[in-house]
């Protein structure tokens, strides 16, 4: 079985530096999704696996067989790697069926078969099997690319942005389709994708880049919950950042007093939450200082933004209800308001008062 190593990966173009030394380790079998903003440079470490660039220096290993040092490096045709690009690139001169079929003598034996079942895969019907690539649309040229890598049966998958041209339910249902076939074929995948839910449900392994560098890699859960930094967070899904300061476990933040996920750190730091571990529940709009918790966080919906199944809240936190509510002395209060997330049917309206707790704990940022 494939295992993919990187080891000290550099490349420039002229003298930009699109990649810093990159180390990295794909286990057999494997899922890696890589995200990063663009320009980060996704595409050229996926081009230099699979053998279109070479790197400057640096080591690139598939198992035993080592298929680049530096400039030397073994031909992409000799790497038994499939690759689809970010714009799907096929044949112009090919119908789909000699997209698909590609590499494939016209007499083989189950052919028409296994082109059938690789156009079922992608959820593409045969019938367009006679088209040329410029019928198709940017979706099918897509799946079509897909078809096409899935066919040479590769001991390694690369997959830039393969599913960025298909509508929400389709790109849901083909991920799922690839997803499943690459794991049964126990294919190792790379996959880059500007689509973090994307990344982390494909994915064993999350890498994120900026700027050429790997900033951190390790398992979806690991990076949803304890990215390193504020960036980070960010590119796996919204986050709530609040300064803080803590003490034995704890942080006294706007939010209140909440548990955090370093009982070392002491002091100012900044911590981090996911919108779904802030709870929201509408209050009497008349309620006193009686009626509230002392040690409870209220704020006041400012706006809502109904997009479905979930609504996002613009709220303003409180530092007081009457006489009962106040921050802990010494805390900084963020005057920027939080968006907090509610049930898209039941999300409290403009004006209401509402409670707002705190579910787990915060994650604290390392720097
Ligand atoms: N052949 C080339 N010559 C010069 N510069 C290049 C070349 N290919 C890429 N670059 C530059 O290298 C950087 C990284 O490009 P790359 O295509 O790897 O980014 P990416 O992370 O895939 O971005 P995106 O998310 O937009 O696809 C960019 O600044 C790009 O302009
Ligand atoms: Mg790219």
């Amino acid at each position: 079985m494939t295992s993919l190593e990187l080891f000290e990966v550099r490349k420039s173009y002229g003298a930009v530096a699109v990649l810093g030394g990159i180390n990295l380790s794909v286990a057999a079998g494997s899922r890696t999704a890589i995200v990063g903003p663009s320009g980060s440079g996704k595409t050229t470490l996926l081009r230099i696996i699979a053998g279109f660039e070479a790197p400057d220096s640096g080591r690139v290993t598939v198992g035993e067989q080592l298929l680049a040092d530096g400039p030397e490096m073994v031909p992409a045709h000799r790497r038994g790697i499939g690759f689809v690009p970010q714009d799907g690139a096929l044949f112009p001169h090919l119908t789909v069926e000699g997209n698909v079929g590609f590499g494939r003598a016209r007499n083989a034996p189950q052919r028409a078969e296994r082109i059938a079942e690789l156009m079922d895969m992608v959820a593409l019907d045969t019938s367009m099997l006679a088209r040329w690539p410029h019928e198709l649309s940017g979706g099918q040229q897509q799946r079509i690319a897909l078809a096409r890598a899935l066919a040479q049966r590769p001991r390694l998958m690369l997959l830039d942005e393969p599913f960025s041209a298909l509508d929400t339910g389709l790109r849901a249902s083909t991920r799922k389709a690839v997803a499943q076939l690459l794991g049964k074929a126990g294919i190792t995948t790379i996959l880059v994708t500007h689509d973090q839910s994307e990344a982390l449900s494909f994915a064993d392994q999350v890498a994120v880049m900026r700027e050429g560098q790997l900033v951190q890699c390790g398992h979806p859960l690991e990076l949803y919950l304890r990215p390193r930094d504020e960036a980070i967070a960010g590119f796996l899904g919204e986050s709530i950042v609040l300064p803080a300061q803590l003490a034995g476990g704890w942080a006294d933040c706007a939010l209140g007093r909440i548990a955090v996920d370093d009982s070392q750190r002491e002091g100012s730091a900044q911590i981090m939450l996911r919108p779904e571990q802030l709870q929201v529940a509408q209050v009497p709009a008349d309620i006193t200082e009686h009626g509230t918790d002392p040690a409870a966080c209220y704020g006041a919906v400012l706006d809502t933004d109904f997009g479905g199944a979930v609504s996002v809240l613009t709220v303003r936190l409180l530092r007081r209800i009457g006489a009962a509510i106040s921050q802990p002395a010494g805390v900084e209060t963020r005057n920027a308001p939080l968006l907090l997330h509610s049930a898209g049917l039941r999300a409290p309206p403009v004006g209401a008062l509402v409670r707002i707790t705190v579910a787990g704990q915060a994650h604290v940022f390392s720097d």
